[in-house]
């Protein structure tokens, strides 16, 4: 079994993926998410309390919650990602975790939770407003969203669509920078466009007519759509408040060396606590 995202420790002096890699519950990611759970939840409470982790992949967060003692719940759609997350659960003595192969999209038939951690999920969704609809009423406290978002304007997008041919060449034969941040990750995003009443950019996942077996092989991806909008940060905060949440914050601490100092202006990307 190859894992490539969560290095988890197997307490055998064994890792899934490597001695070298930081391990999960050591990066600096999942010790702001501790800190929030800790203002959230006595150490008594937290055993009552139930967690789900959408799109779970190799279960890292999933195992790293109910090592804390939440009653927990993984989803993906992945049967491979669910079998590596099975495997590393037989290697720990967590009764309170189990996992179900579902579309998150079906989170409703999956009860309320206290805490909702929705990490690299929400950008892989094509109607992420009725999402957060979803989240929102199946949620009793916290949800948790890590996600990349959309800015507007963008100079490194709608520079770049409003050269011609001739200066997009001119461009690439000088390597000539055309935006404010010379880092950014390249994610080619579409011109902002409305979808669901909200603001946002359209991210192109995989062909239209990919076949189911090469959507399950992008163990990452989107599952059942095949582009996926990213909300203008602004736009994430309107629907957050509009469905209820009451405290809304943005949370920096996560980021450190091993994200790279720059995280959040490379990837477009933060990690939002909404309250209910
Ligand atoms: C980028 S990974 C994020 C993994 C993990 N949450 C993390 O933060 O490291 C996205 C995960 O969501 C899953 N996924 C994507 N769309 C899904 C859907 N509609 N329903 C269930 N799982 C989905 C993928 O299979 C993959 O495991």
């Amino acid at each position: 079994m190859v894992f490539n995202s969560h290095n988890i420790d197997l307490g055998n002096g064994k890792r899934t993926i490597s001695d070298s890699e930081v391990l999960l519950v050591e990066t600096e990611r999942w010790k702001s998410i501790e800190r929030t759970v800790n203002i959230l939840f006595t150490k008594d409470e937290i055993k009552n309390k139930r967690v789900v982790d959408l799109g779970c992949l190799e279960g890292g967060y999933s195992l790293a919650f109910a090592q804390l003692g939440f009653q927990v719940i993984g989803i993906d759609a992945r049967q491979d990602n669910l079998d590596k997350c099975e495997w590393v659960k037989t290697q720990h003595n967590v009764p309170n975790l189990t996992y179900i192969l579902d579309d998150v999209k079906n989170l409703a038939n999956h009860g309320m939770f206290d805490l909702i951690f929705c990490a690299g999920l929400l950008y892989h969704l094509d109607e992420p407003a009725k999402f957060i609809e979803i989240m929102a009423k199946q949620c009793t406290t916290c949800t948790i969203i890590h996600t990349h978002f959309a800015l507007n304007p963008d100079s490194f997008y709608d520079n770049r669509r409003n050269l011609n041919v001739i200066q997009r060449s001119v461009k690439k034969l000088f390597n000539l920078p055309n935006y404010h941040y010379p880092a950014k990750n390249d994610f080619w995003l579409s011109e902002v466009v409305e979808n669901e009443g909200y603001q946002g950019r359209w991210f192109y996942e995989f062909d239209e007519n990919a076949t189911k077996q090469s959507i399950e092989k992008n163990f990452a991806a989107s599952y059942s759509n095949y582009k996926s909008f990213w909300f203008v940060k602004s736009e994430l905060i309107k629907c957050a408040r509009k469905n209820n949440f009451k405290v809304i914050y943005e949370q920096y601490d996560f980021v450190d060396k091993n994200t790279g100092e720059d995280y959040i202006e490379k990837f477009d990307r933060g990690m939002f606590v909404l309250i209910k």
